[in-house]
């Protein structure tokens, strides 16, 4: 049993997420997962080979040779590596390469932080089904477009609306569809639709909802830290 405090957010593409979870992170003064950076490795690892992200024995190689130095790479963030690690994300060998290290995160933070914050799309179901706080993060595809596109702007890459939003649809279409871990909310996650919310806003609305859940099992993680 682990004693560590996972708060799961998973989430729709460009959702969000990500900055939540990393503020959240720093909130708790918990360590911080973005497991998706892991399956965009991959499908840079694919890339950088040449070969084919939805075949299963070059997805596969380059899940084995998984760089995470290369983590904060800006080359994970293009959206053709975003549409790739889509598809190497829906072969399940892929999957089973990962998921030990994200459970391992899970239940033995990094930095002996008592709690980790990770984020993706199977988290609250598949990753940390015991999570005792996880969020289901969501907002209507024109405005998580409007936000790509400005972050695409300060990468000084410019992509129309209409592209962004046919892009991110077709990505959660093939995230929610694909057979094994499809994203989808866990009957005990909270849904955060950040719409209509500046990242302010989010993050307020995102502690009001977590806070009461982190709250309850902090103690007795202090406690067993401490008696250990
Ligand atoms: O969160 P992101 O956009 O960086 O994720 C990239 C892709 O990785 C996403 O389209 C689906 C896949 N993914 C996944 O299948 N499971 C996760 N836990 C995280 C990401």
């Amino acid at each position: 049993m682990t004693n560590s405090v996972v708060i799961a957010i998973d989430g729709t593409a460009a959702c969000g997420k990500g900055t939540l979870a990393r503020r959240l992170a720093r909130h708790y003064g918990f360590a911080h997962l973005d497991s998706g950076a892991l399956y965009r490795l991959v499908a840079l690892g694919v890339i950088e080979a040449m070969r084919d992200p939805s075949n299963e024995a070059d997805a596969l190689r380059a899940a084995g040779a998984i760089d995470l130095t290369r983590a904060g790479d800006p080359k994970i963030r293009s959206d053709v590596v975003g549409q790739a690690s889509s598809k190497v994300a829906a072969i399940p060998a892929v999957r089973a390469a990962l998921l030990q290290f994200q459970r391992d995160f899970a239940r033995t933070p990094p930095g002996n932080s008592l709690g980790a914050v990770i984020d993706g799309r199977d988290i609250g179901t598949v990753i940390a089904p015991d999570a005792p706080a996880k969020l289901f993060v969501d907002a209507r595809p024109d405005v998580r477009a409007r936000r790509r596109q400005m972050e695409l702007e300060g990468m000084g890459i410019s992509r129309s609306e209409a592209d962004l939003v046919a892009e991110l649809t077709a990505r959660d279409a093939a995230d929610k569809s694909r057979p094994v871990s499809p994203l989808k909310q866990a009957p005990d996650a909270d849904l955060l639709d950040t719409s209509d919310l500046g990242i302010d806003a989010a993050f307020a609305a995102a502690l009001a909802l977590v806070s009461p859940k982190v709250a309850k099992v902090l103690q007795s993680a202090l406690k067993d830290r401490h008696r250990g």
